[in-house]
């Protein structure tokens, strides 16, 4: 049927019949915020190219959680900045490491927040690279032994969730099988099973202070211009035990997070990164946008491209306004 008897514009004409036809709904439920724990005391230090968003150490990172329940956001994701890195990055799966400490500090005092870890070896290795370093090249085996001491020390922690951001093959039936083993059937792996090797990830590595001190990351994380690979890296992803699939970044790849929603039934998250944050703001602090539409309609718009959770550095701004 076409015009003139189907008018688009009849189901536009006020708020209500927009409401009533409305097709994506945003909800703080589905909102995870970062956070980068520093380790030390009295640490409240801005990233210069993301505004309100800090490194902190512990006892404001709890400080933080019990805001962020207050703005009923039901999830974190911490990223940690150990004091002490080295070749092997031991700090990742140190009992007292930075994140152990802050995941059993939340626990104690924020025991709802439910608490989703970064696993990765970046943030604490002296070479910036996310795995063990040989012959020039991050050395894939070697790398999963690390990532699952580093997975099993955050749920021995209290970690609700851990999230693997390496891009190593195999790591999650590796994880999934150190868990097991010590009885966490019943923590889940959310995947960074989609990650392309971005340039929108700039201000984050000044936020993690994880910037490789050599080479880049490109033997390991994807080629942007890969659609077709994207579907192998979720499947074996689904294979190996991942409970939830995420796409990294999030608006620049909505096609991605479609194509893992048409073709797989397991909660698809997509990852709002530090870049994606990072531009709204430079252009709203000029006046050449308005930050909370364009927010809210970023947010939304990875919603309808089908990710049931979003991480993003706006939940804060996103559950005031919601
Ligand atoms: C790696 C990791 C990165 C991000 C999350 N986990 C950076 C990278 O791969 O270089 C990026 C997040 C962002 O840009 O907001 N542990």
């Amino acid at each position: 049927m076409a015009f003139p008897i189907d008018r688009g514009r009849r189901l536009r004409s006020n708020p209500a019949i927009r409401k009533m036809v409305r097709e994506t709904h945003l909800s703080v439920d589905d909102l995870i915020y970062p956070l980068f724990v520093a380790e030390g005391e009295g640490i409240k230090k801005e990233i210069s190219s993301m505004p309100g968003v800090y490194q902190m150490s512990i006892e404001h990172i709890v400080t933080e959680c019990q805001k962020l329940k207050a703005l009923g956001v039901p999830a974190v994701i911490l990223f940690g900045i150990p004091e002490h890195k080295d070749a092997l990055g031991s700090q990742a799966y140190d009992k007292h490491g930075v994140i152990q400490n802050a995941i059993r500090a939340i626990k104690h005092e924020v025991p709802e927040m439910y608490v989703v870890t970064d696993v990765c070896m970046c943030e604490y290795t002296d070479h910036g690279h996310c795995g063990i370093i040989k012959n020039n090249d991050v050395d894939n085996d070697e790398t999963l032994k690390y990532l699952a001491l580093e997975a099993l020390s955050h749920v021995e922690a209290g970690a609700d969730m851990v999230a693997p951001s390496d891009m190593m093959d195999g790591r999650i039936i590796t994880i999934r099988d150190i868990l097991d083993g010590n009885g966490y059937h019943n923590i889940p792996i959310m995947s960074y099973a989609v990650k392309y090797s971005s340039a929108f990830y700039g201000p984050f590595r000044e936020a993690a202070e994880s910037t490789p001190s050599f080479g880049d990351r490109k033997t390991y994380q994807m080629d942007p211009a890969n659609r077709r690979e994207a579907l192998r890296e979720a499947m074996s992803d689904v294979e190996e035990g991942a409970d939830i699939l995420m796409v990294k970044p999030g608006l620049p790849y909505l096609d991605i997070i479609r194509e893992l929603a048409d073709n797989f039934d397991k909660p698809i998250a997509a990852y709002n990164v530090s870049g994606e944050y990072a531009m709204l703001h430079a252009a709203a602090q000029r006046g050449w946008l308005d930050y909370e539409k364009v927010m809210f309609e970023s947010l939304l718009s990875m919603k309808r491209a089908g990710a049931k959770l979003i991480l993003t550095y706006f939940a804060k701004d996103a559950a005031r306004l919601l």
